[in-house]
């Protein structure tokens, strides 16, 4: 054994994916609600996306940063045409390096007009990854247990409390840092008036709004971005997950004001946004859009029927969906796989679910019968 055995993994190997089916090694098949946790949007082996991969393997896969790089461009134009207003992108690789730049941007924002601001309000129960600072914004103390100090600078408030977030601005807050839907912290919505509120306040109180939305983003919760549901207009998003369809990319999305402080040579990222990557996001971001209407639908159909279930709380939006149970929910994971389906369990007590977006009504019926039997 020479991995790392910092996860604890379920007794199944996959070897082969095909739209909203996995296969292990004995051939046998899985439905797939998680989607590698959000990841693959259109599914496994999409007739459009694979050969977008091969083609650009064969063509250029890496440059690195120093030189010119069109796809990205493309990419970045796509992802700002959905965005409120005009803005710019950063491209790196993955969700907790995307919330890194949101942090240093912010900071940044501030350090530029001599400004002592920095500090940035985060919630309880939200995530943000695994390095030092998007860590320190996750307001989970479990996690942060035998490698503090955290990076200096994060205050946690209460989610769907504005007043917390009132006692929590300081003359040297900066900005608001949130999931409008918390996905590893159990599938929290927040309130649209919530929302509305941390806004008024950021605002107010000229500070950066900040929408993580590497889980929510790219179309997973019906919308484009998670953030569309509610009308707030944030400063920043930061994406990831979905966005390369299961190849690895993250993005960070400025409004032209803020984006602007990232000069040249005060971030970088060898890999970030590469030909290979860049390429796949385009196709992932052109499908999606197709797929809104589709995502909405299915997800409706979907908590509907989770809801007939009659047990537990159903939580979330579009294919982005929760189950609350009365119990630990770890078990009843192991006995979905065990009858074919791959599903997630998060926060203790709920089951989370995350099909590609690709899903079909009929899949869903498969699903939750699956869940029937179980529950
Ligand atoms: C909302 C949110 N932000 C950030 C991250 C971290 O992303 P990554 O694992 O790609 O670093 C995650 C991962 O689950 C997430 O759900």
């Amino acid at each position: 054994m020479y991995v790392i055995e910092n996860y604890s993994r379920l007794p199944v190997s996959f070897v082969k994916g095909e739209g909203v089916y996995l296969y292990d090694e004995e051939g046998r098949r899985y439905l797939d609600f998680l989607s590698g946790i959000a990841v693959c949007s259109l599914g496994h082996s999409h007739p459009k996306l694979t050969p977008a991969i091969c083609d650009q393997a064969g063509r250029l896969i890496h440059v690195s940063n120093l030189f010119v790089n069109p796809w990205q461009e493309e990419l970045a134009g796509e992802l700002v045409k959905e965005f409120w207003t005009e803005g710019r992108v950063f491209f790196c690789n993955s969700g907790a390096e995307a919330n890194e730049v949101g942090i240093k941007l912010v900071r940044k924002f501030f350090r530029d007009r001599g400004e002592n601001r920095y500090r940035i309000i985060t919630f309880r129960k939200g995530f943000h990854g695994r390095t030092y600072g998007s860590l320190s914004a996750t307001a989970q103390e479990n996690l942060h247990k035998g490698f503090e100090p955290m990076l200096e600078g994060f205050d946690y408030a209460e989610l769907n409390d504005i007043d917390s977030v009132k006692r929590m601005i300081k003359r040297e807050t900066a900005g608001v840092m949130l999931e409008v839907i918390q996905g590893e912290g159990g599938v929290n919505e927040c309130d649209p008036e919530f929302l509305r509120g941390v806004q008024e306040i950021c605002r107010e109180e000229g500070i950066l709004l900040v929408v993580d939305e590497v889980q929510t983003g790219i179309g997973r919760t019906g919308k484009f971005y998670g953030y569309q549901h509610y009308g707030i207009e944030p400063d920043i998003i930061t994406l990831a997950k979905g966005l390369g369809g299961g190849v690895p990319i993250g993005a960070v999305l400025a409004r032209d004001e803020v984006a602007k402080h990232l000069t040249p040579g005060s971030h970088g990222s060898t890999f970030g946004g590469n030909a290979l990557a860049c390429r796949a996001g385009l196709v992932v971001v052109e499908e999606v859009r197709k797929l809104l209407p589709h995502i909405r639908e299915v997800g409706e159909y979907f908590r509907r029927k989770l809801k007939e279930l009659g047990t537990g709380k159903v939580k979330g939006k579009g294919l982005m969906l929760g189950l609350e149970l009365d119990r630990e929910c770890r078990d009843i994971v192991l006995k979905a796989l065990q009858r074919g389906l791959v599903i997630n369990c998060t926060a203790g007590n709920v089951l989370r679910f995350l099909p590609p977006l690709v899903v079909e009504k009929e899949h869903v019926d498969e699903a939750v019968s699956v869940l029937k039997d179980i529950l």
